[in-house]
């Protein structure tokens, strides 16, 4: 198995998701091969839940790590999960056209591109 896909299997465990039941495991590698994961962390007003690609991506940047290559997700789906809206408009603006490998815990695998899941995005570049 790609080891990034294992580490987002493993970062699955800590999902904190009292309130979906649903739980989802990120794993982002950065340019240096370094390796940062995430998992959802829900909240009780809901609204203020953090997926699990933004705990991945967040936690890198805070230790000062700028550029990006993949990122796996994992959830256990018969149709593998992608990341949501927010998600996908936050890794496009901090990491760019990342390859996206979306998997679930039977093994199932596919590998994207960010640019084709947010297709004409926004960002930085309109504001001049
Ligand atoms: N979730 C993620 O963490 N990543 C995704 O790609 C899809 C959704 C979380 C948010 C929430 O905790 C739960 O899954 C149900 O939406």
């Amino acid at each position: 198995m790609d080891p990034l896909v294992e580490a987002a299997l493993k970062a699955r465990e800590n999902a904190h998701a009292p309130f979906s039941g649903f739980k989802v495991g990120a794993a982002l590698e950065d340019a240096a091969g370094g390796v940062w994961t995430g998992s959802n962390v829900e909240n009780a007003t809901l609204g203020l839940t953090v997926c699990a690609e933004r705990v991945a991506v967040f936690c890198a940047m805070a230790q000062g790590v700028r550029q990006f290559r993949r990122m796996a997700v994992v959830a256990d789906t018969e149709v593998l999960t992608p990341p949501c809206g927010a998600c996908r408009q936050v890794l496009w603006e901090l990491c760019g056209d990342l390859e996206v490998i979306l998997a679930n815990l039977a093994g199932k695998t596919e590998h994207l591109r960010l640019r084709d899941l947010l297709p004409r995005p926004f960002d930085a570049s309109f504001l001049g």
